[in-house]
């Protein structure tokens, strides 16, 4: 069901409610439609689509099918946010122009993409070098779709360049609705510490509506970044990965594992759905390393589980590791096992590399086990 019409919107973008004020954040191969809409239903106030690349919308007559499936969306997730990346004002706004009709409430451009095949040619936080171009992709798109357009920055390219004032200037001054915000910069990649008081301060000069995102994983963090910066929203990634139900205002070790396993079948029933079994089985494995985080001694049934190779053992594996883990909850099994530890960015690189590619690929990467995230 889409959030509440019963209550005060929390903000509006433009002419476009939002109730709630705790997003998950746009993730390359991991907000999909089926992840995406089962964290909306657990309270994701808006639903971002993973980025998709404006040059390959703009390739040949029809949208490719890959493109076509990270836009896909269920009709409930209201509003969906169609986020596209790249590095030329005219492609971007083709793009823009190519996807309104399927039916996004609000077209976003990522200017925080901070790997290298992406903002070293100059699209994602490559943009953030440009603000003069910001402004005039904003003052093309605005003018050309009905929706309002909106963007997800970085503080700067790097310390020496933090611009995120100017930045937003360009964008709000030309029409932009909505500033998200990940309060690092590029070159941080995702090192060191979310800064907190610079989100702060662009929340006091923004004229629109600010989303505030960086290292915030639990219900506590949701309350500090808000309180701290005085931001509309809350953006959250690799926190929510493996972990929905901080979008219910729940932390891991509150959750039992018997309940994530419930959850856990739910998600891959819906990936089933989207991608067929045979491609589920593969894109499941990173989801089920998040989900098993932190617990131990699941070792061989965790090793199982992320090589899975048929639906039959998928159950059968989880169902040994609820025998197991029975009803304990994170908080009593727990031993921080540091090879749990997993490099979301390097994902992001992954998933990246995917979305330069061509529209086949995506399943060719998925099938090789080389490429499959660790
Ligand atoms: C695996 C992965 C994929 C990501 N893909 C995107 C993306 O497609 N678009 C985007 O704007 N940001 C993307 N990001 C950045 C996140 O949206 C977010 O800004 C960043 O992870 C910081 O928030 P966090 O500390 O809550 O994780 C990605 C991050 C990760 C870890």
């Amino acid at each position: 069901m889409p959030h509440s019409s019963t209550t005060q919107p929390t903000f509006w973008v433009r002419d476009v409610p939002v109730y709630g004020d705790v997003i998950l954040s746009p993730m390359a191969g991991f907000s999909d439609l089926p992840y995406r809409s089962l964290c909306y239903d657990y309270g994701s106030a808006m639903s971002y689509t993973e980025f998709a690349s404006a040059d390959a919308i703009v390739q040949g007559k029809e949208i490719n099918e890959r493109t076509l499936r990270i836009l896909g969306y269920a009709p409930h997730e209201q509003p969906i946010v169609f986020q596209i990346f790249g590095n030329s004002v005219e492609i971007l706004l083709e793009a823009a122009q190519r996807i309104e009709p399927l039916g996004p409430s609000i077209i976003d451009i990522n200017m925080g993409c901070s790997v290298r095949k992406v903002s070293g040619r100059g699209a994602g936080a490559g943009l953030l070098r440009e603000p003069a171009k910001i402004g005039r992709i904003f003052a093309a798109l605005t003018r050309a779709v009905s929706v309002p357009v909106t963007g997800k920055i970085r503080l700067g390219w790097d310390e020496d360049s933090l611009n995120y004032r100017d930045v937003v200037r360009a964008m709000t001054e030309n029409g932009a609705s909505l500033v998200a915000v990940h309060g690092r910069t590029k070159s941080q990649n995702y090192g060191g510490e979310a800064n907190w008081d610079a989100i702060a301060d662009l929340v006091a000069v923004a004229d629109v509506p600010v989303i505030g995102n960086g290292d915030v994983a639990t219900v506590a963090d949701i309350k500090a970044i808000k309180a701290q910066t005085g931001c509309a929203a809350v953006m959250i990634g690799r926190g929510a990965i493996g972990h929905p139900w901080i979008f219910q205002h729940r932390d891991r070790h509150e959750v039992s594992f018997a309940e994530k396993a419930l959850f856990i079948r739910r998600h891959f029933t819906l990936m089933r759905d989207f991608y067929g079994e045979e491609l589920a089985l593969i894109l499941v494995r990173k989801h089920i390393a998040r989900y098993l985080k932190g617990y131990a001694g699941i070792k061989d049934l965790h090793l199982g589980l992320v090589t899975v190779q048929s639906v039959e053992s998928f159950h059968q594996l989880l169902d040994a590791v609820v025998e197991r883990l029975g009803d304990f909850t994170l908080g009593s099994t727990l031993d921080s096992a540091p090879a749990d530890t997993e490099e979301e960015t390097s994902d992001e690189c992954q998933s990246t590399e995917d979305y330069s590619q061509s529209a086949s690929k995506r399943v060719d990467w998925t099938r090789s086990s080389s490429a499959l995230p660790a």
